[in-house]
């Protein structure tokens, strides 16, 4: 089974490589490495002792596309990782994030159609519920107005694949709906690797904590939640790419209900980041400078993932906690030093 992963060298899309590559599946990655570095390649390898093909193509080169698509039309399934996915970039460059998130989207949905594959798991996000107006967060949610132009690109990403697969029934799609991925794989050969300041808050706690930044700001503690922070479903990377793999098989095995599926990918937990801090203290044995500011613009205030239908429909359980996730993110920070 050959399987094309697009943003196959960035955090989730490694992560998901590893995982396809340790389950005999053939692997084709394509990335622009704009947010990625080939060195990801020689730890996917290390993990896997597997060179997956690698295609260095901008998905918004079109002929290219084209090209990548004669030579490959035999592929059994696309994970279609690659995006921009910064959230405060996305409200300074929209456009940007519009053309590098929609328009490739529309072209590898077009290159499918006049291949006639089918098997298409979409990288979605949490984000496209806003501020839900019920927690634990169902897939039944509205889907709200995002808050950025990076959680448009989610919602309306989603409606185009809803909207060409209602009219194409041989086409089988799934959109997994992210909560907060962290953390690292154990062998600590890949992991998070952001570029410049780190936007997210684990990578932030990892590089304070690595002396690498002064003291960590907790954006806001006047939150309507148990100790005034903001809670989030923190879900361990490989757990996620885990369930990219079980989705996959789902359409691959026809074992989808219908040819567009949502499923919600968190652990059901929520962490405020005074609990995250903690627990990183603990794992780490470390104590993490931080001070409370403002809150940051566009943040919610708690979001967590109902996973029933990921239990049961899908048939995947996030299996790691937070603590394990805060090790491994430690771990990969100091093999990064
Ligand atoms: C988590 C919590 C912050 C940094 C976004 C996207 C989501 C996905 C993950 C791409 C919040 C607080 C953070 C800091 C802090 N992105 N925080 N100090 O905003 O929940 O989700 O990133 O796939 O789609 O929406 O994640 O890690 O930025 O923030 O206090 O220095 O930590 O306010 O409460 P977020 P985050």
């Amino acid at each position: 089974m050959k399987i094309l992963v697009t943003g196959g060298l960035g955090f989730i899309g490694s992560h998901t490589v590893v995982e396809l590559l340790q389950k005999d599946y053939e692997v084709v990655i394509i990335d622009n490495l704009s947010n990625s570095s080939i060195s990801v390649l020689e730890g996917i390898t290390s993990i896997t002792q597997k060179s997956p093909q690698f295609h260095k193509i901008d998905l918004k080169d079109k002929l290219r596309l084209s090209e990548f698509f004669e030579e490959h039309h035999d592929l059994d399934g696309i994970i279609h990782f690659a995006a921009s996915k910064a959230v405060g970039e996305s409200v300074e460059k929209p456009l940007l994030y519009y053309e590098n998130n929609i328009n490739t989207l529309v072209l590898v949905l077009q290159e499918m159609r006049r291949k006639e594959l089918s098997n298409f798991i979409f990288s979605s996000s949490c984000t496209v519920y806003g501020q839900a107006d019920e927690l634990p967060i169902t897939e039944e949610a509205p889907v709200k107005k995002a808050e950025s132009p990076y959680g448009n690109t989610k919602q309306i990403g989603e409606e185009i694949i809803q909207e060409y697969a209602k009219t194409n029934p041989q086409f089988n799609a799934i959109s997994l709906r992210y909560f907060n991925p962290i953390g690292a794989h154990k062998s600590t050969e890949i992991g998070e690797l952001p570029i410049g300041v780190p936007q997210n808050l684990i990578p932030f706690i990892t590089q304070t904590a690595a002396g690498k930044r002064k003291e960590l700001s907790v954006f806001g503690n006047d939150y309507p939640t148990p100790d005034g922070t903001a809670v989030r479903d923190y879900i361990h990377v490989v757990d996620l790419a885990k369930a990219h793999i079980v989705a996959l098989e789902r359409l691959i095995n026809a074992k989808n209900k219908k040819n567009y599926e949502v499923f919600n990918l968190g652990t059901g937990k929520g962490n405020s980041v005074l609990e995250v801090i903690q627990a990183f203290e603990k794992v780490s044995q470390q104590k993490l400078p931080y001070k409370i500011v403002d809150r940051r613009e566009g943040d919610i205030t708690a979001a967590y993932a109902d996973t029933t239908k990921a239990n049961t429909d899908l048939g995947w359980k996030a299996e790691l906690g937070i603590e394990d996730s805060l090790k491994s993110a430690w771990e990969w920070q100091l093999k990064q030093e």
